[in-house]
């Protein structure tokens, strides 16, 4: 029961999160709250995605941007954040100025359902289960070989190559990983 739980923690807080900021969560295209995920968590997905340097991350909804920060610095990548909110996405863009990244690490002010993928190796996802189902189209058109990673958040009726329990401050956070096929 206590196991349970933990497991559903991240949907109920993702859930009462969406509550709070209500006028920022009618627009039909959010497909969840702005809520980080924890640096060890973000290692270990790119980790099991096996990024390599060189390679393209996106990640759909990158919120401050520790996705794509850690891509390019620890990974050597070339990475993509896309960012439905302006003032989050004013506020990344000024982050990785800051850092900076501008040369390695892009942010767009765009909306994860209309994005073009064809370039991406690796794509990072903190979502929900259902967005993630509304993004299957979109996903559906990457690469051979490339790598979605998400955090908590399953993609249904897919097979993940890789998956982890990574405990944070006693909560555990999944970890799975799935890579298209490769021809
Ligand atoms: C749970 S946060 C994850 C942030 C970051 N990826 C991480 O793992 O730390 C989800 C982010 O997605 C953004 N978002 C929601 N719907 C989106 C959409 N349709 N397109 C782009 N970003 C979106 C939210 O504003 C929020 O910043």
């Amino acid at each position: 029961m206590r196991l349970s739980f933990r497991i559903f923690l991240p949907v109920l807080l993702f859930g009462a999160i969406g509550l709070l900021p209500a006028q920022r969560y009618t627009d039909p295209d959010t497909l969840a709250p702005a809520f980080p995920t924890p640096q060890v968590v973000v290692d270990k997905m790119l980790e099991l995605a096996g990024l390599k340097p060189g390679e393209t991350l996106y990640d759909l909804g990158c919120g401050d941007g520790r996705i794509v920060i850690t891509a390019a610095q620890k990974f050597k990548a070339k990475a993509v954040g896309v960012e439905i909110r302006r003032d989050i996405f004013e506020s990344t863009l000024g982050r990785v100025r800051s850092l900076g990244l501008s040369d390695t690490v892009q942010i767009v002010h765009g909306n994860a359902l209309k994005t073009d993928l064809s370039q991406a190796d690796v794509v990072t996802l903190y979502l929900l289960t259902s967005s993630n189902e509304r993004l299957k189209p979109v996903l559906g058109r990457l690469k051979p070989g490339a790598r979605v990673v998400s955090h908590d958040f399953e993609i249904r009726d897919w097979k993940p190559v890789a998956t982890e329990r990574v405990m944070v401050d006693s909560r555990p956070h999944m970890v799975y990983v799935y890579q298209m096929n490769s021809k």
